[in-house]
């Protein structure tokens, strides 16, 4: 069952910029682009980092620590090979009445998760 937690207000999110967020103790960042929000868990899939010290490279968001790369859009690790395992943990997401709000339950889901969008 899906657990709505506001985050941010829609507007305050910006493009080329990595915006921390976070609800139910769950840290999170979102990014925008090409006018969608996405969320993710801020936390490196490879030793945990934080994301949201990493760098925006157009769409691709860079580790600070390691310097994985993943796509914004996706959530994918950007590798030679396919490794699912190495890629976001994204966080459903919805819009309604101009306030983000992310689906904290469980542990988080690959990008098709999902993007909801109301009011
Ligand atoms: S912890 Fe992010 S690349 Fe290693």
């Amino acid at each position: 069952m899906a657990d709505w937690r506001p985050v941010a207000k829609a507007a305050e999110v910006f493009e080329n910029t990595i915006n921390k967020a976070g609800a139910a103790g769950l840290d999170l960042i979102l990014l925008k682009v090409g006018g969608e929000v996405l969320a993710y868990e801020d936390r490196c899939p490879h030793e945990g980092h934080p994301l949201s010290l990493g760098a925006l490279e157009a769409d691709v968001l860079v580790c600070a620590k390691h310097l994985w790369e993943f796509e914004v859009k996706t959530g994918r690790h950007i590798s030679r090979v396919n490794r699912p395992h190495c890629n976001l943990k994204a966080r459903r997401l919805r819009i309604v009445g101009g306030v983000i709000e992310v689906d904290v339950s469980g542990t988080g889901e690959g990008r098709d998760a999902g993007h909801e969008e109301e009011g």
